[in-house]
Parts: structure tokens; sequence; C-alpha cells
């Protein structure tokens, strides 16, 4: 096994070995010849070594580091996460079960989304979540009155909101004013009195988070700055145990593998890139002197880049204005290109040295925005190759769905040289499953 350097952004266990791309000790051609193509591939090291790579970052912090849970919800990841301490950030009742099936605690869950309905309230306090993230004054009293029913006190924390730019997509930007989330930092210590006075509630926190895919610690720190004076406020008057600061951290999507060099992060623009190193510095300053446990909620940095996507090659056809490298991965597998129009490198299984053509890489569904990439420089694929599209375990396999009547993709966990079926593909009858005939 190659690791890849540590000291830049977050590291990857994807490399060329003998000119056959590997995820750790295994050869990603015996992946696809056991499991069939498109499948996940997810390697196990590389979340470790994410994980512990921040929270060694954080150490300065009394801090816990609470996965969020919808970048990717396999409980097999989820298992390996609860295992070296992760805590959890769920937004459904199907994400808590999921962490409860996988071996997490609901003491070690903080409960976030703005739309909770009263049975994954219910769910959440009976399990004994940490805390719910708040997000208006409705869910409050929603809260306290599923609380009263049950007979329990519910710890919350109140999502605030601290108009931050986080320079990302419009689509995963949170932090600004005009957003859905939280409450905005000029009504917040009005909105935690309303909290005092309902008895059903504890207040436990105060929570934030700016977006996602943040690749400057610039807004970190503004954001850091803007909250720790209200949460100093906040600490005078209530019983705050924890200062949530969210996720958000951003990975490199970069072209490098395919360029040849050896080291995927110090390819491209160097200035764009964050260490958590980085991260950490731009917060700690303003989060340490508050006293409290501040809790992290990374998805994306802990396992983006641990997860390739690989498919098989079925046709090329050469329009008079394009070529088009038609693989058997389509936008219902991995919805980012479509979505944000996200990037993510392709390369072949196979090392070729062959010059790159201009071609769009695209899947078979029935709609022009299914594409993986759009006039890029690749090796020439004869049908038959095989591809590997990076960086897709978050966000990756979660936003799936059938369209097109395509049954849900495998998912598959390498550790070392150890390979382990997290998910099978699903079956035809998989897809009919629950319909009724008239
Ligand atoms: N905490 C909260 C409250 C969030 O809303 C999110 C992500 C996270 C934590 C984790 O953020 P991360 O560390 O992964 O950036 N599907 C989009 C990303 C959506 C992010 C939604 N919220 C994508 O594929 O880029």
């Amino acid at each position: 096994m190659r690791r890849k350097e540590t000291h830049f952004l977050a590291v990857h266990f994807f490399s060329y070995v003998d000119g056959s791309l590997r995820c750790e000790g295994v050869e990603l051609n015996k992946i696809a010849d056991e499991f069939g193509t498109p499948a996940y591939v997810y390697s196990a090291g590389t979340i470790r070594e994410n994980y512990r790579r921040l929270d060694q970052a954080l150490a300065p912090l009394d801090h816990l580091v609470c996965y969020a849970v919808k970048a990717n919800s396999n409980i097999a990841v989820l298992n390996l996460l609860a295992k070296i301490g992760s805590g959890f950030d769920i937004v459904s009742g199907g994400e808590l079960f999921r962490v409860l099936k996988a071996g997490g605690r609901a003491d070690r869950c903080t409960f976030a989304g703005v739309g909770k309905t009263r049975e994954e309230i219910a769910y959440a306090l009976r399990e004994g979540v940490y805390s719910f993230n708040v997000e208006s004054e409705g869910e409050l009293e929603r809260i306290n009155d599923v609380a009263g029913e049950l007979g329990l006190k519910a710890p919350v924390a109140i999502r605030v909101n601290p108009d931050v730019d986080a320079k990302t997509h419009k689509f995963i930007s949170t932090g600004k004013s005009k957003n859905k989330f939280g409450i905005g930092i000029d009504r917040a210590l009005e909105v935690y009195k309303v909290a005092a006075a309902l008895p059903h509630l504890k207040i436990r926190g105060v929570q934030t988070h700016i977006g996602s895919q943040i690749l400057e610690s610039g807004p970190f720190a503004e954001a850091a700055s803007k909250l720790a004076s209200l949460v100093t406020e906040l600490k005078a008057c209530y019983d705050i145990e924890f200062f949530d600061f969210g996720g958000g951290i951003g990975i490199v999507y970069d072209e490098a593998l395919s360029s040849g060099s050896p080291d995927w992060w110090s390819h491209g623009d160097q200035a764009r890139r964050m260490t958590p190193e980085d991260y950490a510095a731009a917060i700690i300053p303003a989060l340490k002197p508050l006293g409290l446990r501040i809790l992290f909620e990374p998805g994306r940095f802990l396992v983006g880049n641990a997860g390739a996507l690989l498919s098989t090659v079925q046709y090329v056809k050469q329009t008079p204005a394009k070529t088009f490298t038609i693989v058997d991965a389509a936008m219902n597998d991995l919805i980012r290109p479509a979505l944000y129009e996200g990037w993510h490198e392709i390369v072949p299984l196979q090392q070729t040295k062959e010059q790159s053509i201009t071609m769009d890489v695209v899947g078979p569904v029935c709609e022009s925005g299914d594409f993986f990439a759009q006039d890029r420089g690749i090796p020439p694929l004869a049908p038959g190759e095989r591809v590997a599209i990076l960086s897709s375990g978050a966000y990756g396999f979660v936003m799936s769905s059938n369209y097109n009547s395509r049954p849900l993709l495998p998912e598959i966990l390498v550790d070392g040289d150890k390979v382990h079926l997290a998910r099978s593909r699903q079956t035809m009858d998989d897809l009919i499953r629950g319909e009724l005939l008239p």
C-alpha cells in the first residue's frame, strides 16, 4: 500500500502499482471482476487517516468529531467511525437508526435539520441523543411538546446563522441570512429566552454551520469570532456545555493521478489548499477561550477522497461535434456533476501512455445532464475498458436513486488487502419491492 503525503489537505490511498489502479492493497480490476460495475469502492484506511489527522489538529480543544452521516451512511462506514471514537451528526430518524445499527451511541449524536417531525423527535428523545440542533421557534415548541408527552427533558442547542459568505456553490452555502437555516445572529438572544421559558427543554449548547466544500480558512475564522462573542454572552445566562461549529471543510477534486503527478495534492493551484492544521489554526484562537466542549460535523472531509465509482465503457460515439464515451454509471448513481457541476477526476483502471483526447464522459440516462465530464482531455477509452470516477465517497451513493429503473449499486469497503461487500447490488426484484398491482 502506498500512502500519499499527509502535509496537504486530506489523504487518499488510491494509486497505480505496475500500471494498475489500486485501492490500498487491492487491484480495482479484481474488485470489478468480482462485483461487476458500476460499483462504489471505499478505502477504510483513508477514512481513518483523515479522522486521525483532523482529530489531532483539533487536540488543543476539548472536542468531539460528530461525523455528518448524510455524506456516506453505509453502516460499515459508520461502524468504522464509531470504532475510532467518532460521534455523529444526524438529520433524520433514518440516520439515527443507521447509527444505532452500526454500533454508534445516541448520546454522541446531534440531531440537525429544519423539518424534524414529531415521530423523529420522539424517537431521538427515547434513544437519548446528545442534543437537538434547533432551527426555528416552531421547532422549539414542538420539541418541548413531545418531550412533555414523554415525561422527558430535551437537550437543545440553537443553530445560529452568522451571516458569513462561505464562498461555495449556492446550493451548499448555508450561513448567509437569506438561507433557510438557523436563527439570525441578531435574534439569537431573544430565541434563547424563548427556549429557557419552555419547561421541557434543557439548553445545552450553541450550533452553527456555514456551508460545505469550503476551501479557505477565512470564512471559518470569521464565523468563529462572530459566534464566540455571542456564546460568551449566552454562557453568562445559561448552562451552556458545548459549541458545535458544524462541518464544511472542503476537499481536493483536482486532476492529478491522470496528469502523472505522484502526489494528488501537490498538483494544481496550491493557493486554494486548506489543511486541517490551517483550519484548526484559524478557529482555535476564538474557540479555545470559551472553555467549552467544541463539536465538529465534518462529512466530506472524512469520506470524500476515500471513495471511487468504478465504471465500464459501453460505447464510444463520435458525432461531428464531439466524442462521447458512454459508461455504465449514470447521474442516478452520482448526481454531483449534474446538480452542482461537481468536478470528479476520471482515470482508467489500467494506466496508459496514450495522448489525451477531448471527450464527454456520459451515462445511459435519457437526459443531457447525465454527464461525468464535458470537453475534458482524457486518454482514449475503448468499449470494455474500466474507469474510476474519483473522490466520490461523499454525497455519492447516498444521493443515488432508481431513476430509469436502474438498480442501486454495491458498496465495497477495502481495508488493507481485505475486501468487504458493504452493500449488495440491488436486483430486479428489489426494484419493484413494495409496489402493488391494482
Ligand atoms: N452539518 C450540517 C448542519 C450540514 O448541513 C452539513 C452538510 C454538514 C454538517 C456536513 O458538511 P460537509 O463537512 O460534508 O461539508 N450534497 C452536497 C453537499 C451538501 C451538504 C449539506 N450539509 C455536495 O455533494 O456537494
